[in-house]
């Protein structure tokens, strides 16, 4: 059953994220980052017949479509409306420790960005929230109350946005900034960056994100804790969409208790990245618990 949206978000490096975990039937797999439960469809399809999959996600939004399109897996789905930051204590207390693979697939979903009142897309005529879950201080609350130089710091830090000082100047000038498409008209006239491929104001908006949702904060504590959940030769697969993630997960990689499954770090096809188009920026590691 397909969940009842215009927009159904299309999962990036599919067959690689379940060779990545090699599913096999009778695994326990956790699905960090459930979404539209794309890829928690391949792994258990790919688990058959007694492979199971815990579907964790922080956005309640999230969970009424991606349960829907699981129904039909029975028992062996399982889903959760909770931050990954404790996917720990999640997978104990339903049977999933020790794990014989986690998945993270960062970022934000096609039905986050298409969700026109939540603000992540600055395409969008959308009041700036951008959090996953409707708790704590939202985007706008940054962006109309933080500092100037606080606000830099941020955008420099979150979005690694070289211009961030002038940015951070204009936005303070322009304050009250109501909403996404005014935000990102503001950052865009003050960054002096062409419109090119990518749109001036990604970085600012990055950053934004990831500061409302604490998300290298949640990224830490969520792969600290994945490895602590693994079975012993479990697999960690993780799909990162810009630097900041992919080099914290690196660094844990190369320092943790998992160990890399491939040397390099994997990438989609020619032919994924001209069929979708988010996917050009992913990069996928493997690694599995020592
Ligand atoms: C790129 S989407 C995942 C798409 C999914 N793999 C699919 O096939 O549809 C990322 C999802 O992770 C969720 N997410 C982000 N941070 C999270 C966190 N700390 N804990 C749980 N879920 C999180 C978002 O709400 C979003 O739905």
């Amino acid at each position: 059953m397909q969940p009842n949206s215009a927009i159904l978000h299309e999962p990036v490096m599919t067959a690689q994220v379940v060779a990545g975990l090699a599913a096999r039937p009778g695994g326990a797999y956790v699905d960090c980052t459930l979404g539209d439960a794309g890829h928690a469809v391949a792994i258990l399809e790919a688990s058959a017949p007694t492979g199971r999959v815990l579907g964790l996600d922080a956005d309640p939004e999230a969970i009424g479509p991606a349960s829907a399109r699981l129904r039909p897996f029975g028992k062996r789905a399982v889903v959760v409306n909770g931050n990954f930051g404790e996917m720990d204590a999640y997978a104990r207390a339903r049977g999933f420790v020790p794990a014989d693979g986690v998945l993270f697939d960062l970022g934000v979903s096609s039905r986050q960005l298409d969700a026109e009142e939540r603000g992540f897309s600055f395409r969008r005529a959308a009041p700036l929230d951008m959090r996953f879950t409707p708790e704590g201080a939202s985007a706008a609350d940054l962006v109309n109350g933080l500092p100037e130089r606080e606000l830099a710091d941020l955008i420099y830090a979150f979005g690694e946005e070289p211009r961030s000082r002038r940015i951070a100047r204009a936005i303070a000038a322009e304050r009250p900034i109501a909403g996404a498409e005014r935000l990102a008209e503001v950052v865009a006239r003050a960054s002096g960056y062409r419109r090119g491929r990518t749109h001036p104001a990604t970085r600012t908006f990055q950053a934004l994100r990831i500061a409302v949702n604490d998300e290298i904060g949640a990224l830490r504590r969520g792969l600290a804790r994945a490895a602590s959940a693994l079975a012993a030769g479990g697999r960690l697969v993780t799909i990162a969409y810009h630097s900041l993630e992919d080099r914290e997960i690196k660094r844990f990689i190369n320092d943790g208790d998992v160990r890399p499954v491939n040397k390099r770090v994997l990438k989609p096809d020619s032919d994924e990245t001209a069929r979708n188009r988010r996917s050009r920026s992913a990069r996928m590691r493997v690694a599995e618990r020592v």
